[in-house]
């Protein structure tokens, strides 16, 4: 048979071992030690995982995010799969609604808190940090009208970012699009104004004119920038309700000490939107600075024909933050705590047993047993260049007095012999446990 070469698809990227030599994206050790922190973010504020599938009915994203979108209008893989036009999800919020509806869990308005992490699919055009196949982690929260929860999901980002050392690298900008009756009235009066100016916009934003008016105050052209700052401005059309609600988040954001901006041209580019709406941004990822995203979709539910359910919720870009992370040189750590070294007949005969012993005495420690023998001063330069924070050493005497000798690689610190009943203590204390 012929030889065939294959490649990767355009806008995919292979998630690579650390010490694999080509990396498109950051390599494993960056997105487990980013899930790790999420995970425990979600724990923290009492979110529950949720898994949906990532093919749903054309006409949910179509419904959702509404047909006039960039994403809908052009970037969905969608096929016939027998008579049903099926879509693989470009985002993960129109399905978490459609599975709450589905199961029951939003019928007498009840609260829910949920988090998803997965591949999310937009036909676009690659670019560093702008992938066809990209990772969300996405949060909802169903049931709670007030600003509160709103303002609790942006703390929850913050304590994300200082988590991970790259909060001096993000802004937080926001703004508030009022519900639909205050939506309509401006969306006419913006229309007027660049129907009065049509000579001055270019072709993408003449386009939106027509399908998406709202969307030209998204357009990064430089060329708008003045035509912009002169149109109408939502926040001018706001009802009492809507500017009440967005005065109070702003208000639960300085008490909490959110620093933030409030953009009155940020518009989002999906349709379900009410009332919050916010981005992380930062300036260090180029074109794609936008890391994190969401908002408030209060009449989403029953859009999708279930119960009405005020709800709000993010996602972050999960690729994107990678990049960030390795922008500002922050490393995930991948080094091992412990290498055994045994020398001496008895403790080689059985170094499986100790090392087995070692491990179940301490629960979470990584020990490297590297099986190939040799004299002290040789396993101890493999310990060195194993990276390891530890050497433990079993001799003879260590045997037969059930001890264990600990050689501080990494620094300073004099090496101490200590029972082997103490040992995860003796760790946990050292700071090398838990
Ligand atoms: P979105 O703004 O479309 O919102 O996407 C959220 C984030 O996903 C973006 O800020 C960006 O970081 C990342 N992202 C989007 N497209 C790409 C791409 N092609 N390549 C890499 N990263 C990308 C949503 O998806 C909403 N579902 C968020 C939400 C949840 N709103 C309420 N709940």
């Amino acid at each position: 048979m012929e030889k065939q070469k294959f490649k990767i698809i355009k806008g995919m990227a292979d998630i690579l071992p650390d010490h694999a030599e080509k990396h498109k994206l950051p390599p494993i050790s960056y997105w487990h030690w980013l899930e790790a922190a999420l995970r425990k973010l979600m724990r923290a504020y009492s979110y529950d995982e949720i898994r949906f599938p990532i093919l749903e009915s054309t006409s949910l994203f179509k419904r959702s995010l509404g047909e006039e979108t960039d994403v809908v209008s052009k970037e969905m893989y969608t096929f016939l799969d027998g008579d049903e036009l099926v879509t693989l999800r470009p985002e993960g919020t129109a399905s978490c609604v459609r599975a709450c509806i589905d199961a029951g869990m939003l019928r007498n308005q009840q609260m829910q808190r949920m988090w998803y992490l997965g591949p999310m699919f937009r036909r676009e055009q690659p670019q560093y940090g702008r992938y066809r196949q990209f990772y969300q982690l996405g949060a909802e929260v169903f049931g709670l009208p007030g600003p509160n929860i709103d303002a609790e999901q942006i703390k929850m980002m913050a304590n994300l970012w200082q988590e991970l050392g790259i909060a001096s690298a993000v802004t937080l900008e926001l703004n508030s699009l009022g519900g639909v009756a205050a939506r309509a009235r401006f969306k006419q009066d913006l229309v007027a104004y660049f129907s009065n100016h049509e000579d001055k916009l270019d072709s993408d934003s003449k386009r939106r004119l027509i399908v998406n008016p709202l969307r030209i105050l998204d357009s990064k052209n430089p060329e708008l920038r003045e035509l912009i700052s002169m149109a109408p401005k939502l926040t001018d059309y706001l009802d009492i309700d809507d500017k009440q609600h967005f005065e109070q988040l702003l208000a639960e954001l300085d008490l909490l000490g959110v620093a933030y901006k409030v953009n009155p041209y940020i518009v989002r580019g999906l349709d379900y939107y009410n009332r919050t709406v916010y981005e992380w941004t930062t300036d260090k990822l180029g074109a794609q600075g936008t890391i994190c995203a969401g908002g408030r979709y209060d009449n989403l539910s029953e859009h999708l024909d279930g119960p009405i359910t005020p709800a709000v919720g993010f996602a972050i870009g999960i690729d994107r933050v990678l990049l960030l992370l390795q922008a500002m040189d922050k490393h995930p750590n991948t080094s091992i705590d412990g290498y055994l070294i045994c020398v001496g007949q008895a403790a080689e005969a059985q170094t499986l047993k100790l090392a087995e012993m070692i491990r179940q005495s301490c629960p979470g420690m990584s020990l490297l047993n590297n099986y190939t023998g040799g004299g002290f001063k040789q396993q101890f330069k493999r310990a060195d260049k194993s990276g390891a924070k530890l050497a433990l050493v079993l001799g003879d005497d260590e045997l037969q007095q059930n001890t264990v000798t600990v050689k501080f690689l990494r620094s300073e610190r004099e090496q101490q012999t200590v029972s082997m009943t103490n040992l995860a203590e003796f760790l946990a204390v050292a700071g090398f446990l838990g």
